[in-house]
């Protein structure tokens, strides 16, 4: 592998994306979102009243899913099928089920292969759950990043808000530990710290600061 892949993993609502964003464009990689992916997989899965236990149904659905990320302006448009899905799949309701579709074997031995084929041949910032220890476990820099509970809360808070979608704190905060309990403890790829990974706590940092770590570890690495 002659390509430079950048691995950033973590719980839920801990600014992965936003670190990766800048990283990306700072260092001219593509970005690729992972968790978009299962969103989108979400999204399908609803829309097509998918049992979550039927494990034809799940295997068939998978075979009729399509995902593209696809550059907008500055940002990355996600195209399920093609049809573009990038702000239906950040709604409240996807991410209250995403982390059960998530779980299913079927589900991640998919979106793992497809993600593995996006990193292919090209220098990559991958950002989820599993990307450090599943899909490539031989990424050149590793980062595990950590917030404390409050300051994430408040992150997601204020992003669905901008939004317009009406919730409360304390739906937020029940989400968030939600998923992160499923990510943590599934059987399948769970969310951990990989043995080789960076740990980048950004509870009081802001994001020049966090750019900057991440930027001295990939020019250790490179
Ligand atoms: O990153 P984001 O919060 O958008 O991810 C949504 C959900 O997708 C996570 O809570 C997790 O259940 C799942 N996910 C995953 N593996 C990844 C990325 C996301 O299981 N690599």
């Amino acid at each position: 592998r002659n390509n430079f892949v950048i691995a950033i993993d973590g719980f839920s609502s801990c600014g992965k994306s936003t670190v990766a964003k800048a990283l990306a464009k700072k260092l001219h990689f593509v970005f690729i979102d992972s968790g978009a992916m299962y969103r989108a997989v979400t999204l399908f899965f609803l829309r097509n009243n998918i049992d979550l236990l039927d494990t034809d149904a799940i295997e068939s659905a998978l075979e009729n899913i399509h995902i593209d990320f696809v550059p907008d302006g500055g940002k990355l448009q996600i195209l399920l099928n093609d049809e573009d899905v990038t702000e239906e799949i950040r709604m409240m309701y996807i991410s209250d089920m995403v982390s059960e579709v998530s779980a299913i074997k079927e589900v991640r031995h998919a979106m793992v292969a497809q993600q593995q084929k996006l990193g292919k041949r090209r220098n990559i910032v991958m950002d989820g759950r599993d990307i450090g220890t599943t899909v490539f476990p031989d990424a050149d820099l590793k980062i595990f990043m950590t917030a404390n509970p409050r300051v994430r809360a408040e992150r997601r808070f204020a992003e669905l808000a901008a939004k317009g979608e009406t919730v409360t704190m304390e739906d937020v905060i029940d989400n968030l530990a939600h998923r992160d309990h499923i990510d943590s403890t599934r059987e399948e790829s769970p969310l951990r710290q990989a043995d080789d990974a960076f740990v980048l706590d950004n509870s009081t940092l802001d994001q020049e600061q966090q750019l900057n770590i991440v930027l001295e570890q990939y020019e250790k690495r490179k």
